[in-house]
């Protein structure tokens, strides 16, 4: 099992969470894609020299394969769950990141950086945890510096509007804090911040094709791994969560997005 030894206490992204998400998405990763969804995300970005920070940085893969590929002049990783932010520096340090790559654990809300501390602002299916889309734009538009950009995977709903008896079941099950909003609420917090050239990359069918595949993996190839590093009761409630996933993925009702928008 993923190891938090010596971390303050975990709120929703606990051990067990972190072993069957990375078991599932690859080393480092709390989110679906691995290293190509993130790559997709960066797609034409130079990089170089860049100050990098990512938000919602979970157990580090993005912040890594970031480092690794692009060679940032620096990388800033801030989660609000101290486990994996334990887990990404002890995990930066056995990758021989710990300088390229710093993790940092925060409180919600401000952004605690000075105005034009970066030139990207990153993050990879985080900001669906933050409610408040429009105080967050605003606080990225406020960190980075002019040209800077920002560029962002996230889970997202279809519409506006009200949430289905399969999406409520879903979020009860997964019992994640979601803060759901259409792209049409991203644009709008993206433009009142500020922004300009925002583009938007559809990813839901990607999603929904995705999360079929993984049922079948979660209760398939990798149930006896699971089943004995985690117990059959936690796994056979994930299985159930996935399947919730899946109805909604599968309507359009959930899906997956990249936004992109640049501070003039
Ligand atoms: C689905 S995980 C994604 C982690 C990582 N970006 C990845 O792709 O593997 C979402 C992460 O967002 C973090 N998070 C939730 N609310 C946050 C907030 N207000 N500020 C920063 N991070 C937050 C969670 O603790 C979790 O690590």
């Amino acid at each position: 099992m993923a190891n938090f030894a010596a971390m303050e206490q975990t709120q929703e992204y606990d051990a067990k969470l972190v072993t069957l998400l990375e078991a599932l998405w690859g080393d480092g990763y709390l989110s679906p894609g691995g290293d190509a969804e993130t790559a997709m995300v960066l797609q034409g970005l130079d990089l170089s020299g860049a100050r990098v920070l990512d938000i919602g940085s979970g157990t580090g893969g993005c912040a890594f394969f970031i480092a690794d590929r692009y060679r940032p002049a620096s990388i800033v990783g801030v989660d609000v769950e101290a486990g994996v932010v334990h887990k990404a520096n002890a995990d930066a340090a056995s990758r021989g990141l710990a300088d390229a790559v710093q993790f940092v654990a925060v409180q919600p809300g401000p952004l605690p950086f000075d105005d034009g501390s970066f030139d990207l602002v990153f993050s990879k299916d985080s900001i669906v945890h933050i409610d408040d889309k429009h105080s967050l734009a605003a606080e990225i538009f406020r960190v980075l510096s002019p040209g800077g950009v920002f560029a962002c995977s996230d889970w997202m709903k279809g519409d506006d509007e009200p949430k289905s008896a399969a999406l409520l079941a879903y979020e009860a099950l997964e019992g994640l804090g979601f803060g759901l909003a259409s792209p049409d609420r991203y644009f709008a917090a993206l433009r009142a911040a500020g922004f300009e050239q925002i583009t938007f990359v559809d990813r839901f069918r990607w999603l929904a094709d995705k999360t079929r595949a993984e049922l079948a993996e979660l209760d398939g190839p990798l149930r006896p791994r699971l089943e004995a590093e985690l117990g059959s009761e936690f796994l056979d409630h994930e299985i159930e969560v996935w399947r919730a996933l899946c109805v909604v993925t599968a309507g359009r009702e959930l899906g997956a997005g990249h936004f992109r928008a640049v501070k003039p």
